[in-house]
């Protein structure tokens, strides 16, 4: 029976670790996997995940099961980031659940909405890949449109043309921030607009939020998406804590869902616990239980956020240096200013991407998306060259 498969090509991102990896070449520069770097090219544990962990370990005293929903502390603890402090339930509106990564949580978000009677996805591309293949893969179809109108702003016309063709009850996907792979955000005055749209086509919302604080700020990169939240009945929130605490590997995320009150709430809820125990029984428990420690912690809270605040000084410092360089070849690196978090896109084509990888050993994805935190002091003068040289 298995001989029936077709063989299905690697994730192309996750490939191009491992060439990356077996490339010798002492100078490479890897652009390419969304993963935080610092000056060193190093993706350190925090120190306040370390101190967290330690914490952990000590008072840790049994790992019997918890349930579909994970670690409730940790839940509730992210919410006051992600909602607000002043009610972040919105009145016992909103619960949430732990996932497996937020890849898990888009995945809780995407057959809770299919569930309900969802049958496609209003997605804005390019986008993070796995949001097309989790949609294909659970059989939503893709509304698509043009996320970006040019190298700095978002292409709002061809969203509400989208909207239009979408049917009550499908999905329209949002990045929360730092959008992957354009960088190039909605306006607060947008998400206003947007949650009016959405509303007035009765979508289901889903706010995929993996940047929060590698933006403008933990406050900043939020703000559209609350004032989005305060203008909808309900909506649901799929949030990564792969970057902003560093779990990458971990599989740490959160499912939230808006309602309209609280017996849709419970409704709501109970079906995402079934599909969850259905898909992976319980999510895994370590990174979640260390960002409870964390955030129950002052000092722990503290430390957390500095880290953060450095890393995205570093993101701005390379950011603006880029911008600084002006036009490099034939590309102009000045939009790259205006963007936020890990990723922009460069108008390379794939022959050129193949040449900055063969000849100057700088790796970075098939579609132009470079992550930014690869570059340092010691070789983004050589790659505004490389540039130059492949484009010029
Ligand atoms: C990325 O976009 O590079 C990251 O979000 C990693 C991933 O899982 O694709």
């Amino acid at each position: 029976m298995l001989e029936r498969l077709d063989p299905q090509a690697p994730d192309a991102l996750l490939a191009l670790i491992k060439m990356f990896n077996d490339d010798p070449r002492e100078d490479k520069i890897d652009l390419g996997v969304g993963v935080y770097r610092d000056e060193e090219g190093r993706t350190p544990v925090f120190r306040a995940i370390k101190a967290a962990e330690e914490k952990l370990h000590e008072t840790q005293d049994s790992k019997s099961y918890l349930g579909p929903e994970g670690d409730s502390g940790f839940v509730n603890g992210l919410m006051p980031y992600i909602f607000g402090d002043d009610d972040p339930t919105r009145g016992g509106r909103i619960a949430g659940m732990q996932t497996p990564g937020g890849t898990g949580a888009v995945r809780l978000a995407f057959a809770l909405a299919q569930a309900a009677g969802g049958k496609s996805v209003v997605l804005g591309e390019p986008s993070w890949p796995n949001h097309r293949q989790i949609a294909k893969d659970i059989g939503l179809d893709i509304i698509g449109f043009d996320h970006a109108a040019d190298a700095a702003t978002t292409d709002f016309g061809a969203l509400e043309a989208a909207i239009e063709k979408a049917q009550p009850g499908d999905v329209l996907l949002l990045h929360g921030s730092s959008h992957n792979p354009t960088g190039i955000d909605y306006t607060v005055e947008q998400w206003e607009r947007i949650a009016e749209l959405s509303k007035a086509a009765q979508l289901v919302p889903v706010l995929d939020i993996a940047y929060q604080g590698l933006g403008e700020g933990l406050e900043e990169d939020v703000a559209g998406m609350r004032a989005f939240l305060a203008a909808v009945p309900e909506a649901m929130v799929t949030y990564s804590c792969d970057k902003n605490f560093g779990l990458y590997r971990d599989r740490v995320g959160a499912f939230y869902v808006l309602a309209a009150d609280r017996d849709i709430l419970d409704r709501a809820i109970s079906n995402a616990n079934s599909l969850a125990r259905a898909n992976w029984s319980m999510p895994p428990d370590h990174g979640g239980a260390t960002v409870r420690v964390l955030l129950r912690d002052a000092d722990l809270t503290a430390q957390w956020k500095e880290e953060l605040t450095a890393m995205r000084g570093r993101l701005r410092w390379i950011r603006d240096t880029l911008a600084k360089a002006g036009t490099t070849g034939a590309i102009d690196l000045t939009p790259l200013g205006e963007h936020n978090g890990l990723f922009s896109m460069l108008p390379v084509d794939s022959d050129q991407v193949a040449a900055l990888r063969k000849d100057h050993g700088i790796y970075m994805a098939g579609s132009g998306r470079i992550n930014i935190a690869g570059l340092n002091e010691s070789n983004i003068d050589r790659f505004i060259a490389a540039l130059a040289d492949v484009t010029g």
